[in-house]
């Protein structure tokens, strides 16, 4: 199988990343991570370059002048890497409608909940206190509207009766680490 060239954006911990790492080292895996991308260099899924030997580029955003020069400079160093999909998982800045126009392969994120339900941050506690029963994972294109595109796959679970904001939060991660390996499959199968 010719495997795609994926670039996994980040932001912190990468638990995302580091879950697409190791289903990536099965040879029926449809992508391969050239790339991890992060706008912290502090971010501790950084960590995962090292430990798997796999590229990494802090980019500061301070260091440029507007966000288009931060995001040429990110789009140069993708196409020098011949990347040809983009996962965001936990990258917490948005992606303009140029950049996204710019990208020529598909770009997804995974988003901890089920869109179109609680866009942005906070989402757990959102559904908490709005007494949903159930809550979950939605993997989605990126579009240029915020955690609006298209839908690829959703994995839900019931709310127990006395979670909280972080056992959620645990739980539905759980679920995201298969729920983002499964969209990847799906999409290139
Ligand atoms: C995940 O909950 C993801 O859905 C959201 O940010 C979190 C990233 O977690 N977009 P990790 O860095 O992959 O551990």
């Amino acid at each position: 199988m010719i495997k795609k060239n994926c670039a996994v954006f980040i932001s912190g911990r990468g638990s995302n990343l580091e879950k697409l790492i190791k289903e990536s080292k099965n040879e029926n895996f449809p992508i391969q991570i050239e790339l991890i991308i992060s706008d912290n260099i502090n971010a501790k899924g950084l960590e995962f370059s090292e430990i798997y030997n796999i590229d990494s580029y802090s980019i500061d955003y301070s260091s440029f002048k507007n966000k288009s020069e931060f995001e040429q400079k990110l789009l140069k160093e993708l196409k020098n890497k011949n990347i040809e999909l983009i996962c965001l998982a936990g990258f917490m800045r948005i992606l303009s409608s140029d950049f996204i126009k710019s990208f020529t392969g598909p770009i997804l994120n995974i988003h901890p909940s089920l869109l179109p339900k609680y866009k942005g941050l906070n989402t757990h506690q959102k559904a908490l206190d709005n007494n949903d029963k159930i809550a979950g994972c939605t993997v989605h294109f990126v579009s240029e509207e915020l955690d609006s595109g298209e839908i690829i796959l959703q994995k839900s679970l019931d709310i127990d009766e006395n979670e909280t904001a972080e056992t959620l939060m645990n739980r539905v991660l759980k679920l995201e680490h298969q729920a983002y390996p499964e969209a990847i499959k799906q999409i290139f199968s």
